[in-house]
């Protein structure tokens, strides 16, 4: 699995890790010892003090699944009442917190202070703990999603069942710190209070007493409160994990996807930043559905202890609002779940007028546009509203009914002929009027977090069933090699040409329509088409390999295809070491221009400067007016497409990988820049790499190992510049009339270029009149 987002690709030998999925899986992150290890070292290579980027790390804590006892060990340390232990100095403190501090947050005190008194700078920010770890939880979650699949099925597998089990020693024990919570907050008011108020009304009973009955209701209050909070600290911890678990497992998924197949940009953006919320509030608010009945069970109990079976009738109205809550809840679940479709349809809808806003203005189809997002985001507000009146009605209830309840109560016992005491009242109010609406609004929180979350697991699950093609790696048994395709088909999803590239119209009744016109064969299933086939394809080590040809004819396929990137239809890829890919449209990221081409190194100034002088970067930083700390990318300083391209350039250089893909780099630079990457950047730098050169320059052909020209998706010639240009074919003819384009059209130019050059190196000990294109024509035609 090659990771490639238009930047640098490395591609790991030990991805996959050798843990088996089938293996039992801990229920409990195990960490042992060295793990922790692992990242004290790992901290310590923060590439800077300012810098936002970590160095690109290369020993990624692995996951083993725990057994026995020994998995609960760190997260019953913490059950120590308090801990002493020193700890690293930027770890976070939670890992070394004692009970207390555990429970009351008091670890936090220390940053707390510090942000006060002096304000937090990223150094003071500690490294989290490696137990929270989004990488180590995701590949537990991983494990457990995999062990799902094999057993379930792609289309019976539930990623909730998943994510229980990610969750369930945790949960269930937070389940029962909560019960224990509930339970006291029940006994004091009932037995210590009513004791309390039993001994104020009867005059005779000691002093004693009174003492310990107000001891005793101090402290069920404040072991409560300790509970409780032990309730929160864990639920907490919880849903920190397994959100970054998720979150960490999809984009791993993302990367892996050669395409979203009917997934839309705006649907993922949703889901990591909304459903990941709702994933959160699960595990926070989840586990307090079972203060509910054990409420109901406990004020039962009590109410016939107290006051008899009449009373009970007040009890029933507590028992309807549990039916009528859950109706509710479920009716939002419904209205909620379409809201979330319409909303991911406007988001779309959006995105693609952003997209084409330049197409739509062109044709003037503004009004057209914006009706039909107005049409949506009408649809949107309608099914927002009705959510928000379910969610008002349920809000509203939790405080009424035990109102109402307890009135009831009261009456029945009273009109039962029994009479009313202060010590039996005051208790049965507090229990009505305080826990048990408490525990009312709870689980409706409850009850609404998990509806939520089994909707945003189902778009997960979808997510994560997408198809990631077949692709596998591997490395070439002849040592000598660094990427060979064998009798290689490759195709892009259909699915995704359709939707992710130009699309001139967006996703309505009317463009769908076109869109199967477009495509005869679609069903609304996706499906593959070829687009480069027969390819045998081999990149020597230490070679430059050229590769030409019209556009359209798959030069870019055929890089991406030996990069994992497409989909592989028949044939075998095999590739030795790690990879840099220059894409053929530069990406540059919102970030200085230096951490631009670090991109999470560290820096090296020989190494660095050497890079910029290579790509010929340098006059371009004197001109920007923060030189290389300017920010460029979409909120800096825009840059031109050759300086773009240029930088994309330089990050890969910089990277230092074995193999380079570079597709079209100088496309978008002028003559003499271009000849002057060629020459510093892939004939010196690059001398010792694996390069694969994809251009329509056709004069650094000649320099080239080797060269590859395609055609219509297949490699239709190959061999050396000269024997290419002996047989005398589509090559030669191509090279042909380049040479007459240059010699005609470009003399002129030739002509300009060369005063200019003499103009510039008075004064300079030039050499950049190497390279150009005058040169270049001698070069090609040596004869
Ligand atoms: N992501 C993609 N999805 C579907 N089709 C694609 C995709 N990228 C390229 N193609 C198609 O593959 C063919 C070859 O394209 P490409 O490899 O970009 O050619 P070149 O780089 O030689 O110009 C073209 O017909 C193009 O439309
Ligand atoms: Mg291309």
């Amino acid at each position: 699995m090659a990771s490639s987002r238009g930047g640098i690709v490395r591609a790991t030998g030990e991805e996959d890790g050798e843990v088996d999925p089938f293996d039992e899986v801990a229920l409990d992150t195990n960490l042992q010892e060295p793990l922790e290890d692992n990242f004290r070292d790992l901290d310590v290579s923060l590439t800077g003090p300012k810098s936002p980027y970590r160095p690109y790390m290369r020993t990624t804590p692995q996951y083993i699944p725990g057994r026995g006892m020994a998995r609960y060990l760190p997260a019953l340390k913490n059950l120590i009442p308090v801990r002493r232990k020193p700890r690293a100095k930027n770890m976070i403190a939670v890992d070394s917190a004692g009970f207390l501090s555990f429970i009351s947050f008091s670890w936090l005190s220390g940053y707390m202070y510090s942000a006060y008194k002096k304000g937090l700078t990223l150094d003071d920010v500690p490294q989290g703990s490696p137990l929270d770890s989004s990488d180590l939880n995701a590949q537990r979650l991983e494990l457990l999603w995999q062990k799902e699949i094999t057993e379930k099925g792609r289309k019976e597998a539930s990623f909730s069942r998943v994510v229980w089990k990610f969750v369930r020693t945790r949960v269930l024990f937070s389940c029962f710190v909560f019960c224990v919570s509930q339970a006291l907050g029940f006994i004091s008011p009932t037995l210590f209070m009513r004791e309390l108020l039993q001994y104020t009304e009867n005059e005779d009973s000691s002093t004693q007493d009174g003492v310990k009955w107000a001891l005793l209701l101090t402290l069920s209050e404040f072991l409560r409160a300790i509970f409780f909070s032990w309730n929160w600290a864990l639920n907490y911890r919880t849903a920190v994990r397994l959100r970054s678990a998720c979150l960490a497992m999809l984009y791993r998924k993302v990367i892996r996807l050669h395409s979203l197949g009917d997934k839309s940009i705006g649907e993922l953006i949703n889901i990591f930043a909304n459903d990941s919320q709702r994933i959160f509030d699960v595990v926070l608010f989840g586990p307090m559905i079972v203060g509910g009945p054990v409420m109901t069970m406990c004020g039962i109990g009590y109410i016939l202890w107290l006051l008899g079976p009449w009373a009970l009738l007040g009890m029933i109205v507590f028992l309807l609002f549990y039916p009528t809550q859950y109706g509710i809840s479920r009716l939002t679940g419904y209205l909620r779940g379409k809201t979330v479709v319409v909303s991911d349809e406007r988001v779309r809808l959006m995105t693609d007028i952003l997209n084409s806003i330049k197409l739509i203005k062109m044709y003037t189809w503004e009004k057209y546009f914006s009706k039909n997002l107005f049409d949506i985001r009408n649809r949107e507000r309608n099914l927002l509203q009705k959510t928000a009146y379910c969610q008002s009605l349920s809000i509203s209830m939790a405080p009424t009914v035990p109102v109402i309840s307890a009135i009831v109560t009261f009456l029945a016992h009273i009109s039962a002929g029994n009479n009313l005491t202060a010590a039996q009242a005051f208790p049965l109010i507090s229990v009505l009027g305080n826990q048990l609406k408490d525990a009312l609004s709870r689980i409706r929180e409850a009850t609404k977090a998990l509806i939520d979350s089994s909707i945003a697991f189902t778009r997960i699950k979808g997510l994560l069933l997408l198809d990631e093609g077949n692709m596998s790696v591997i490395r070439p048994i002849d040592k000598q090699q660094a990427v060979c395709i064998s009798k290689g088909t490759f195709a892009w999803d259909a699915g995704s040409s359709v939707k992710n590239r130009a699309l001139p119209l967006p996703v309505s009744q009317a463009t769908k329509e076109e869109l199967e016109k477009l495509n005869p064969t679609s069903n609304g299933e996706l499906h593959y088409t070829n687009i480069i086939s027969d390819i045998d394809f081999q990149a020597r080590k230490g070679h430059l390999v050229g590769v030409c040809g019209q556009v359209g004819s798959g030069k870019t396929s055929l890089l991406l295809a030996a990069l994992g990137q497409m989909r592989l239809v028949t044939g075998q890829v095999t590739r030795d070491g790690t990879c840099a890919y220059v894409s053929q449209e530069p990406w540059v990221l919102n970030a200085t221009l230096r951490d631009n081409i670090l991109f999470g190194e560290n820096f090296d100034a020989k190494r660095y400067y050497d890079t910029l002088y290579c790509c010929s970067l340098t006059e371009d930083i004197n001109m920007l007016p923060g030189g290389d700390q300017t920010e460029i990318g979409d909120k800096g300083i825009n840059l031109s497409g050759g300086q773009k391209q240029r930088v994309a350039l330089a990050r890969a250089l910089y990277a230092d990988r074995d193999v380079y893909f570079l597709d079209d780099p100088l496309s978008a630079v002028d003559t003499h820049v271009g000849a002057h990457i060629f020459d510093k950047y892939i004939c010196t730098a690059l001398k010792k790499k694996t390069v694969i050169f994809v251009t329509h320059h056709l004069e650094y052909l000649s320099h080239c190992d080797e060269v590859y020209f395609m055609k219509e998706g297949r490699i239709a010639e190959q061999g050396t510049h000269q024997q290419l240009m002996d047989q005398k074919q589509d090559y030669s003819l191509m090279m042909t009339t380049r040479l007459t384009e240059i010699q005609l059209g470009d003399s002129a130019r030739v002509e300009e270029t060369k005063s200019v050059q003499r103009r510039s190196s008075i004064g300079k000990n030039s050499t950049s009149s190497k390279g150009s294109v005058e040169e270049m024509v001698e070069k090609m035609n040596p004869a």
